[in-house]
């Protein structure tokens, strides 16, 4: 187990930044996800924490201790990469002592903790297998097991579920989550999946073009966004985003006004409002349906409106409303969420509601 931060860390390459100053800070044991579209800086910035990549500026710390010059090999960190990168001329069980080659371990002692490794990650029948006659999630529990083998103070991760069916990327999640808390490792996940970082860490760190947007649970991330960046990216479908002028009369969007509470300082604005917080409920502002798709357990509309086209979701599997239709829509002042349109920041202490 370890504690990791990251102090004003910086990667250059050439003129470009893939990382630009970032911070952070990791308790033992904790399960971090680091989230963001592609070439936001993840994968580097996981490649800074193994060793295999030297930070421009900036400390990588391990317990309290700079490891910056300390050689991958001996930072004692798990990696398991998007593309597994299992030998293919290799068994299984070879693959998964490979990391204890240059280790003085016993070979029998060697072999017993890789036994033990792959029963925790249940591929125990697979031992004398190559790894093409293994599935794809057969070869994701090699890799992590290649990765748990010495025991590392820190587990890195990235995309490792990313070449997985839907149903197979779901009971990983859960049993790489397990693995992780009966062994305790300090883990980060890299994904860009935002499900993915929802349901498995204990903390969303959301990265857009090489900063940290915003880091905090995945509950926090996603009621209180507190950019334009963070609430676009996480929540699926996607929150709504209708361009406004706060008024001391109100929000006016279009030739509608929106009763606002709070904060009246003239300004341009963006009304955040997730899907399922928009009701069709026979009051508010006039609306006719474009679309209505069957997601299954429910139905994602799309209307238009004087504020623009809306999503909104209703818990029914059979769509309720056909397009043509007219509607009214609403939504509570506390499901409401302004941002300041200049900057793309979250606008405290200020609420509207339709
Ligand atoms: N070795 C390299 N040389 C030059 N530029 C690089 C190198 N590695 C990465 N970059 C650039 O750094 C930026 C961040 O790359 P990185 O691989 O960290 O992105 P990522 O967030 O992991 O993306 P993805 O989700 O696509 O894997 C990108 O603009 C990329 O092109
Ligand atoms: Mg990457």
């Amino acid at each position: 187990m370890a504690r990791v931060e990251l102090q004003n860390v910086t990667k250059d390459w050439g003129t470009a930044k893939a990382v630009d100053d970032i911070s952070l800070s990791l308790e033992q044991g904790e399960f971090a996800a680091v989230l963001g579209p592609s070439g936001c800086g993840k994968s580097t910035t996981l490649f800074m924490l193994a060793g295999i990549y030297m930070p421009t500026r900036g400390d990588i710390l391990f317990d309290g201790a700079r490891v910056n010059d300390v050689e991958a090999r001996d930072r004692n960190v798990g990696i398991v990469f998007q593309s597994y990168a299992l030998y293919p001329n290799m068994t299984v069980l070879q693959n998964i002592l490979f990391p204890l080659r240059f280790k003085k371990v016993p070979k029998a002692e060697a072999e017993k903790s890789a036994r033990e490794i792959a029963e925790l990650v249940e591929i125990s029948s697979l031992l004398d297998r190559k790894p093409s006659q293994l599935s794809g999630g057969q070869q994701q529990r090699v890799a992590l097991a290649r990765a748990l083998i010495k025991k590392p103070n820190l587990l890195l991760l990235d995309e490792p579920l990313s070449n997985l069916d839907a149903t197979l990327r779901l009971s990983m999640r859960m049993e790489i989550r397990r693995i992780q808390r009966e062994l305790g490792v300090t883990t980060i996940l890299v994904t860009h999946d935002q499900i993915e970082a929802m349901t498995m860490a204990d903390r969303i760190i959301c990265m857009n073009a090489g900063r940290i947007e915003q880091e905090g649970t995945p509950e926090a991330l996603y009621t209180r966004p507190e950019t334009v960046f963070a609430a676009s990216f996480i929540g699926s479908p996607p929150i709504n985003l209708l361009p406004g002028e706060l008024t001391a009369d109100g929000l006016r969007i279009g030739e509608t006004l929106l009763a606002t509470r709070g904060e009246t300082n003239a300004r341009s604005v963006k009304l955040g409002i997730r899907p399922e917080h928009v009701v069709a409920n026979g009051h508010g502002i006039p609306a006719e349906i474009i679309s209505a798709e069957a997601l299954g357990r429910e139905t994602l509309y799309t209307a238009r409106s004087a504020l623009g086209d809306t999503r909104f979701l209703e818990a029914t599997s059979a769509p309720k409303y056909k397009a043509g239709e007219q509607v009214r829509l609403s939504f509570d002042a506390a499901h409401s969420i302004l941002f300041d349109a200049e900057r793309d920041r979250r606008l405290e202490g200020v609420s509207a509601h339709a």
